[in-house]
């Protein structure tokens, strides 16, 4: 069993982890990433004894981790996955995946030739209320599912640097929180493929010198006949509930995941920590298994296959629609 991890990264993401990594009673070996001064910082207040270095070559080559868990900059991903992978050391990718979807089906060709796990830190997967609803419609509870609709964005804020850089981000709030919504859609429903997706996104809507998309709505069909309306967005003047919900409408009844969401304690944290630690101890569980994660590298290779079409489907304004051909995931024969 995998008792210690290296983390690769010492922002926001990397802190959830590694405050999982502890809470779960994994050791943090090695804490990589350029900035010497902010990982050092991160290791005395989250890690402390963890290895620090510069790259993830250099945590491979120094020490010998169960998992690395990559929490950088999205246009990292490719290459630091890569790396680990070919090292033969199972990976926890924070999302997107990648940012270009050809290098996520690279990196799936590579972990299946080296025998070693990828998962993607689509961890709205673990949080109880978002399970609890994907039980519910699975018993048929809601009836036949018609639609879901739902929504990933940051209201009144939004990220700066690296996100706001196509080259370092390869989107904007789609990629970053479109595809959590996207994501947890396609989850409630009992992961069906896509088949169509129609979009229309906008850059600078809110932020007027933003270069990538702060603004949007997409209309997913799957292959189960169902069909989601999906928004997303930065610096959203207006958020009625949450930043991440879905609602399910089937044929019976609609339900949302956190419907009573005005009921909640002042300190209520919508990106708990729980959510961090069941992803983490089910990732750790799964590679001592041989078996897929439920956050597997398919789950992101499909979400971002979404995002990318929609970004190719928006370009086009006199047919913002793309088919979608499907992308099977073979993950199980690897094992
Ligand atoms: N699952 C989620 O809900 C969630 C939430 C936030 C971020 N994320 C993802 O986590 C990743 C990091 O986002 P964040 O919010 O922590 O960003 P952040 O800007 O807070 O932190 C990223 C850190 O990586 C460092 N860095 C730069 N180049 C690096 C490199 N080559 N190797 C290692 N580190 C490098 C930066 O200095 C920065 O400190 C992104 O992929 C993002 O999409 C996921």
């Amino acid at each position: 069993m995998i008792t210690d991890v290296a983390i690769v990264g010492y922002g926001w993401a990397a802190r959830m982890h590694a405050r999982a990594a502890v809470a779960n009673g994994l050791q943090v070996l090695a804490v990589a990433g350029p900035n010497q001064a902010k990982r050092q910082a991160f290791i005395d207040e989250y890690c402390s004894g963890a290895v620090s270095c510069e790259s993830v070559d250099q945590v491979l080559a120094q020490t010998a981790p169960g998992l690395v868990v990559i929490a950088s900059p999205n246009a990292n991903h490719f290459p630091q996955a890569s790396a680990c992978v070919m090292a033969g050391t199972h990976v926890l990718v924070e999302k997107p995946i990648t940012t270009r979807l050809g290098d996520a089906q690279e990196l799936y060709r590579l972990a299946r030739e080296q025998g070693v796990s990828v998962s993607v830190g689509h961890m709205w997967r673990y949080h109880d209320q978002v399970v609890a609803l994907r039980d519910r419609v699975s018993r048929g509870e809601l009836g036949r599912v018609v639609r879901t609709h739902g929504y990933g964005v940051h209201a009144k804020w939004g990220p700066s640097g690296w996100f706001t850089e196509l080259e370092k981000s390869g989107g904007g709030a789609l990629i970053d929180m479109g595809i959590h919504a996207i994501d947890t859609a396609r989850f409630v429903l009992g992961d069906p493929l896509p088949v169509r997706v129609q979009a229309s996104i906008g850059v600078g809507c809110f932020r007027e010198d933003l270069r990538v998309d702060d603004d949007g709505l997409l209309i997913i069909d799957w292959n189960n006949g169902v069909r989601s309306l999906v928004e997303f967005g930065w610096w959203q003047s207006r958020l009625e509930g949450l930043e991440a919900e879905t609602e399910v409408v089937g044929a019976l009844e609609a339900a949302q995941i956190w419907p009573n969401f005005r009921m909640f304690p002042a300190e209520y944290e919508h990106c708990s920590l729980a959510m961090y630690q069941h992803q983490l101890a089910d990732v750790i569980s799964s590679c001592a298994a041989g078996r897929a994660s439920r956050v597997s590298i398919d789950i992101g290779i499909i979400a971002l296959q979404i995002v990318e079409e929609a970004y190719a489907a928006a370009r086009m304004t006199h047919q913002p629609t793309r088919h979608i051909r499907t992308w099977e995931p073979r993950w199980h024969e690897s094992h």
